[in-house]
């Protein structure tokens, strides 16, 4: 597929609607301030990016994400490193590097990551963005799928478009744990994070354009709807969203970080064997924005 030149980067288109691979760049190594405005045009573009080859310490990868915004704190103590707390563990084993059994807390509340979702939409200002470091890979499944919003929000049906509208959804991070059987959050968890209602169709503050913004996981009522057609529409929604016209599956590398916009995409990944390690490191770009709506 085509290349496309940032600078003196280089981006290898991986589907045609969403995701690029990008060449030229080190995270080991602070970076230029040419390479970060390439890799903000970039990113605007292609929605994901790719970057090859980046065997980078934790402390390496929260620097990176400092160029794009703060690093966002997971706010229960459970999946994030007790070693660096910008980090957050979708992993299979502990800290010890015992792997857990998918009956394990932890493994419940992450296998919410198997259905189409975007990161942290539960929170007032949602996070901009991920970043995903593949540090022991799955060959068993764990492909990451990532769909492009702009694209499912223009292909809409008028039927749909309809109801979307000038609507909006509930985002609960309390979905979770109804979805998963995962504990529930405790009271002050829950007064820390209380369900917010975010816009069913937003504009993206960087590239100007409408998308649908749903995050089928966390989503529990619409604006005006019964609580069971709403829970049905989002998941009419996230069928129509995953369509492969508008979904790059990405089969992992070692080394790979992955970097996507969470204001325009969804991501989902897919099951693998449990008894295989699987330690992927994430770092979030805390939101620094309401949702606009459009
Ligand atoms: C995430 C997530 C997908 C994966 O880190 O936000 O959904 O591939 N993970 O583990
Ligand atoms: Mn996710």
């Amino acid at each position: 597929m085509e290349e496309v030149s940032y600078g003196a980067l280089r981006v290898r288109r991986l589907h045609p609607a969403i995701a690029g691979e990008m060449h030229g760049v080190d995270f080991s190594e602070p970076l230029e301030p040419a390479t970060v405005t390439a890799i903000k045009q970039a990113w605007a573009d292609h929605l994901v990016l790719v970057f090859p080859d980046q065997p980078i310490s934790d402390q390496q990868h929260v620097a990176v994400t400092r160029y794009f915004g703060e690093p966002e704190v997971f706010h229960q103590d459970r999946i994030k490193s007790k070693f660096v707390r910008e980090i957050f563990r979708v992993a299979n084993t502990d800290e010890d590097g015992n792997i857990m059994p998918p009956s394990n807390p932890v493994q419940q509340q992450l296998s919410s990551a198997r259905k189409w979702h975007t990161d942290s939409s539960y929170r007032e200002k949602p996070a901009i963005g991920s970043l995903l470091h593949g540090v022991e890979i799955s060959r068993t499944g764990g492909i990451t799928c990532f769909t492009n919003m702009y694209d499912v929000y223009e292909a809409l049906p008028a039927r749909l478009k309809s109801q979307v509208d000038g609507r909006k959804a509930r985002h609960d991070f309390d979905m979770l744990s109804r979805l998963t059987g995962a504990p529930k959050p405790t009271a002050a968890e829950r007064a820390a994070m209380p369900a917010v209602w975010q816009p069913l169709v937003r504009r993206h503050p960087v590239t100007g354009r409408k998308s649908l913004y749903i995050s089928p996981i966390y989503n529990d009522a619409i604006e005006g709807m019964a609580d069971n057609d709403a829970v049905a529409l989002i998941a009419e929604l996230a069928e129509f969203a995953g369509q492969p016209q508008f979904v790059y599956e990405h089969t992992w590398s070692p080394d790979d970080i992955v970097m996507w916009d969470n204001r325009c995409t969804m991501h989902y990944v897919t099951p693998h064997d449990p008894a295989e390690r699987r330690v992927m490191h994430r770092t979030t770009i805390a939101g620094d924005a309401v949702v606009e709506a459009a």
